[in-house]
């Protein structure tokens, strides 16, 4: 089975998608040294999102450079996204299944899929930086992020029920393990909002900061996060995502074994 959580196993990345490619997607690319910035920037759409967008997400993802160790995810405008297009829905966008074809269905979902999947990949620490709404699909990429940094203004709803449709875009998984199976259905089942301070209560935001100080306070987690071992950081998310799906016993040897490359880094041991 293919690991989603892997960095692509090519010597080089592929290019990063161009300029042209990111505004069709409705997304701006930064890289800045080992951080990069990825903004979704359709903000007179409250950053709607298309397939565009996240084939777009997924290109990011492929041709990072293999030196950013942080991604930024974060949105142009007055919020963070107000989810999926819903232009797509009166079919004047690009064609919805109707699922008669499962196959086909299934493989088109897991491409979208991919733009959120890369996000948990050992390799980089992703945050999601929310203020305004995050809605739908712009709900479930905070949650495919490692750490939610949230302006009080922020508020978040899983909108996808109400609309006849399931959460597809692998919010189901970390909104589960986030608030527990009855909190992330009687969310998911309402589709109700979360302001930020009930979203800090449901753990679903590691910080949250008054609004104008948003930028700042992902600033100084970024610097935090740079400070750290990036071998270290990386082998230690590894651990920890791993840790949810382990047997205590397998936990302890997979501690183990990361130990033993740490130390081998560190102090040369061939072994
Ligand atoms: N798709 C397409 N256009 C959108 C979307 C969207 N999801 N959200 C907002 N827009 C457009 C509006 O139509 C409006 O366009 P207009 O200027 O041409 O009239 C513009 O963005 C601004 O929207 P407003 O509603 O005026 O902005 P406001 O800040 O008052 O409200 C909010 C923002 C709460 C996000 C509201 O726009 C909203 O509820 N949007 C729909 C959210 C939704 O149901 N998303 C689907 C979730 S399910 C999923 O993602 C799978």
């Amino acid at each position: 089975m293919t690991d989603v959580h892997a960095r692509p196993e090519t010597d080089t990345a592929p290019a990063a998608p161009g300029e042209a490619e990111l505004a069709e997607a409705g997304l701006a690319l930064e890289i800045d040294g080992a951080v990069a910035t990825v903004t979704l920037n359709r903000p007179e759409r409250r950053n709607a999102m298309t397939f565009a967008t996240w084939r777009g997400l997924a290109a990011i993802g492929r041709s990072l450079p293999a030196d950013v160790r942080v991604v930024v995810l974060r949105g142009a405008g007055p919020c963070f996204s107000a989810g999926i297009d819903l232009s797509m829905f009166s079919g004047d966008g690009e064609g919805f299944s109707d699922g008669s074809d499962a196959a086909a269905t299934d493989r088109f979902i897991a491409e979208l899929q991919e733009g959120y999947t890369w996000l948990r990949r050992p390799d980089i620490v992703t945050v999601a930086a929310v203020h305004g709404h995050a809605i739908g699909g712009g709900f479930q990429l905070a949650l495919a992020c490692d750490m939610r940094v949230v302006a009080d203004d922020a508020r978040f709803c899983m909108k996808e029920p109400a609309l006849g449709l399931v959460p597809d875009l692998t919010g189901t998984k970390p909104l589960v393990e986030i608030v527990g199976i009855g909190r992330a259905l009687e969310l998911c089942l309402t589709a109700r909002t979360v302001a930020a301070d009930e979203a800090a209560r449901l753990g679903l935001a590691e910080i949250v900061v008054p609004a104008d100080g948003l930028d700042a306070a992902v600033a100084d987690l970024v610097a935090s996060l740079l400070a750290v071992n990036a071998g270290a950081a990386v082998a230690t998310k590894r651990l920890l995502w791993e840790a949810a799906e382990n047997t205590l016993e397998e936990q302890c040897a997979a501690e183990r074994r990361e130990q033993i490359g740490r130390l081998r880094e560190m102090f040369g041991g061939k072994g």
